[in-house]
Formats: C-alpha cells, structure tokens, sequence
C-alpha cells in the first residue's frame, strides 16, 4: 500500500483509525491511572505531583502534541468514514434487522464519537487550558500549591474539586461522556485489532474479553472521579 492511500482508500482509512484508536487507548491508561491518585485520600498530593511530572518532561509535552494530532486524525477519519458509509446505504438502512444484523453502538459509532468530542471540549476547557495557558480571561485560574521540596506546582486538585463539588450539572454531564466511552469502547477496542489486520479467530475472541473488561473498568474509574468529588468521598 502505498503512504497516499493510507488517507484514500478505504483499508487505509480503517488502518488510521485503528492506529490512531490504539494510540488513543494507551493514553486512556495513563490518564486513568494519574488521576486514580485522587484516592489516595492525601489532599490531593500525590496527584499534584503526578500530573506534574507528566506535565513538566520533554517527552511527555512532544506526546502531547502526537495526542492531540491522533485525536485529529481519528476524528476528522472518523467523519469521513461515517459520511461516505451514509451516502453508500442511501440515508438509512432500508431492511432494519435490529441486532441480528450488527450491534446497535457498532452502527452508532459516529454518534457515539460525536458525543465524547463535545465532552472533550468541556473537558479541555475545565482543565488543559487552566493548566497549559492560565485558563480563559481568569476564569478557572489554577492555585500554586508546594510540597516538601518548596517547589511550586498547580493545584490542578483543587481545580477538580472546585468543578465537581457542588455542581451536579457537571457531574451528569462527565458520566454522560463517561457512558459514550464506554459503549465508543466496546465496539471500537476489538474492530482497532481487526483493522490493523488481527484476522486469527482464536486471538480474536481473547481481544474481544480484554475490550469488554477495559469498555467497563476504564469508564467507570473516571465516571467515579467526579462522582466521589461530588459525594465528598474526597475532599
Ligand atoms: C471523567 C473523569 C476525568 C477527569 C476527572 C479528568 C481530569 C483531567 C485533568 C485534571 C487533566 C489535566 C491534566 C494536566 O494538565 O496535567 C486532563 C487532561 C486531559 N484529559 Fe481528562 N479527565 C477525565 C476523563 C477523560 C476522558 C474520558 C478523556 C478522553 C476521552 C480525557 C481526555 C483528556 C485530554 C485529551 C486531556 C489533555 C491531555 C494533556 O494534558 O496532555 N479525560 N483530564
């Protein structure tokens, strides 16, 4: 295949979006991980200083910049990909076999991924801007918080609480995000492996048990982020 038609055909465009979802899963990982550290029932310190950490390296800014130009690809990939199957089955399905045909969130992926990019904008603008550019005309301005070392770091924790606690309104809408991860997952954590040409059956249902497990465990963790913040669990 040759570069052009990574972006052309429609194996390449597959292939994008698979690479591209697989990259975006491994960052799932990280983050859920950083931000488990708010259990530590600490007041936040050990999550200040690994979000820090993960803020401050060379390494993890240049990831960055590779994060967001996947988001990109995958999104405006996914687009594409979503218009051009509409105009090849003409507007709707013209038999409806419901779920024998196919699973309703594997049909509802464009919708699905709809739904989590407005999540990322709100989500972006609560905390990446804060964090990276000082927030928005002052709103949202991070708190400088230090800890034994005397080096002042963001109180990115403090920044949850104060856009989780008492704000249910907010609360919903992460676990509306949350949801649309999930069942995003479900469909999309196993077709990542078949398009990049994962075809053996064997290895194919135990991608298939993995997916299901990180559909459900990864959303849920993050789900209960603000949830927790909200109820007080931690303060
Ligand atoms: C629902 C619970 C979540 C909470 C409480 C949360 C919290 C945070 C915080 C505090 C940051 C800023 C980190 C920093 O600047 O160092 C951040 C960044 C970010 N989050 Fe989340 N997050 C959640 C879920 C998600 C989900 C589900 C996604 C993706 C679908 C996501 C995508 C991002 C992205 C793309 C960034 C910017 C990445 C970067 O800083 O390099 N987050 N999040």
């Amino acid at each position: 295949m040759k570069w052009s038609e990574l972006f052309t055909s429609s194996i390449g465009k597959k292939m994008v979006m698979g690479l591209t979802g697989l990259f975006l899963i491994s960052f799932l990982v990280v983050h859920v991980g950083v931000n488990s550290c708010i259990w530590a029932n600490d007041n936040g310190e050990m999550f200040n200083k690994a979000a820090h950490f993960m803020g401050s390296t060379i390494v993890v800014r240049i990831l960055e910049v590779g994060l967001f130009a996947g988001f990109f690809l995958h999104i405006i990939q996914g687009f594409i990909l979503e218009f051009q199957n509409r105009k090849k089955r003409g507007i709707a399905y013209k038999v409806n076999y419901g779920n024998r045909g196919s699973k309703w969130y594997s049909r509802s992926m464009g919708l699905l991924g709809t739904l989590i990019l407005l999540f990322l904008i709100m989500h972006i603008y609560h905390f990446w801007t804060p964090s990276r550019l000082g927030g928005i005309a002052g709103i949202h301005e991070l708190q400088p918080v230090s800890y034994e070392s005397g080096k002042e770091i963001h109180n990115l924790y403090a920044e949850m609480l104060s856009v989780f606690q008492d704000n249910l309104l907010i609360v919903i809408l992460y676990v509306i995000g949350c949801i649309s991860l999930a069942w995003h997952l479900m469909h999309g954590f196993q077709s990542a492996f078949r398009s990049i040409g994962l075809y053996n059956n064997r290895y194919l249902k135990i991608v298939y048990a993995i997916g299901v497990g990180f559909s459900i465990i990864v959303p849920l963790a993050f789900a209960m982020m603000p949830i927790s913040m909200y109820l007080h669990w931690v303060d």
